[in-house]
């Protein structure tokens, strides 16, 4: 089992170097569009705080070449100051002298949030400068970052190996919940995927299929990748998107599953673009130049029924392309069936979690995942090397 913050004691006086994710989505002005990985961090945050630590936080945020004033992490130092008033300062730097100065006058029980890590060269290739620097400032590392926990990175990986260490409650939260969902999954479980591409997420139906549902259980496909498993069909997919390389693997999936009794549903209809004329069509059929972009309503019944029907959900991906006010209808209904469903649920992925904020059933889903990356990564059964280099109880 690995450490977790509870086995840290006398954390009173002491750096602690806590890596967070808070890789939020922000509008041009610096506007917070999305608190939930902030949020899921304020427990770890508090605690600290309440045992008297000196919490130095380390975050990156987007995937910046240098510095970049659209990624400063000054956005999120102020959405800390409300939560934690007169204890948060902010470095406008991630690493060098005036960081060290803040940190020589930091009380016990002060944040101090360190400027984007990304801004530095040596974050993303664990550089051991980097890493030293790192170490240099705090007396133990807590790593509560989930969503980045499958990047060896100098902040994730490198500075654990430095320090005692642990994890925080999110990254504790996030372990404990995958674990038992895939090792003791109440059934039926139905799973839910979408998103653009079937290369992301094919080792995940692999491992699922074979390492955790048995007969009975189902997994609903939409999105772009459902075209690549259509096409295995052979079925017509228009000029939908398909990863042609990947149709052979398809099959073998859907011949796996039908062995097993496991049901692979795949949309039955469309909500399309005729692109050329820019029109919209519903079709059961997608023909010529027809690209299919969302779940029409046949599917969504389908899909809503086979929810309805489950006492465990796992969803992760759009079944449409989301973004486009066109083609959202699928992805807001399946948020729906969710949040009323009475399965335990779980939801992974921005564009997810996106609906289910914006359908209002957020409160109903028992976990919205912080990790995007990670969490795929965890699902199809392989480490995360951020957790890894944490000790052991
Ligand atoms: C994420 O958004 O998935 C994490 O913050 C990791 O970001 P990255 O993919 O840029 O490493």
């Amino acid at each position: 089992m690995k450490k977790t913050i509870r086995d840290l004691k006398g954390l009173k006086g002491k750096k602690v170097l806590l890596r967070c994710d808070f890789n939020v989505p922000l509008d041009k002005y610096g506007d917070i569009l999305d608190d939930t990985r902030i949020y899921a961090a304020l427990p770890t945050i508090e605690y600290l705080v309440e045992h008297e630590a000196k919490v130095i936080i380390v975050s990156h945020l987007g995937r910046p070449k240098g510095y970049d004033k659209y990624l400063s992490l000054f956005p999120v130092a102020v959405y800390l100051m409300k939560w934690f008033p007169n204890k948060v300062k902010f470095a406008s730097e991630p690493i060098g002298k005036e960081v060290d100065r803040e940190v020589a006058n930091l009380k016990n029980g002060e944040i101090l949030l360190l400027e984007n890590i990304r801004f530095v060269q040596g974050e993303e290739e664990n550089s051991p400068k980097l890493v030293e620097e790192l170490a240099k400032l705090g007396d133990i590392y807590v790593n509560d970052a989930f969503g980045v926990c499958h990047r060896k990175h100098a902040s994730t990986y490198g500075v654990a190996i430095k320090l005692p260490n642990a994890i925080g409650f999110l990254v504790e939260k996030e372990l404990k919940v995958f674990e038992e969902a895939f090792k003791t999954p109440k059934r039926p479980f139905v799973a839910i995927f979408g998103g653009a591409k079937i290369d992301d997420k094919i080792n995940l139906i692999r491992n699922i299929m074979d390492n955790v549902m048995q007969q009975g259980d189902s997994i609903l496909i939409g999105g772009g990748m459902a075209y690549t498993f259509l096409q295995a069909q052979g079925i017509q997919i228009g000029k939908s998107i398909v990863s042609l390389d990947k149709v052979d693997e398809a099959k073998k999936v859907l011949a796996e599953a039908e062995k097993k009794g496991i049901k692979v549903l795949l949309p039955v209809d469309h909500v399309a673009l005729l692109k050329e004329k820019d029109k919209v069509v519903r079709t059961k059929k997608l023909s010529g130049d027809m690209i299919g972009l969302d779940i029409g309503n046949l599917t969504i019944k389908m899909f809503v029924k086979e929810i309805m029907e489950a006492n465990q959900i796992l969803w992760n991906g759009p079944v449409g392309k989301y973004e486009d006010p066109r083609f959202k209808k699928g992805t807001m209904k399946i948020a729906k069936a969710v949040g009323k469903s009475v399965a335990y649920s779980i939801v992974g992925g921005g564009d997810s979690i996106s609906a289910i904020n914006a359908s209002g059933v957020a409160d109903s889903v028992n976990h919205l995942s912080t990790g995007g990356g990670a969490s795929l990564k965890l699902m199809e059964g392989k480490p995360l090397p951020a957790i890894e280099v944490i000790d052991e109880v």
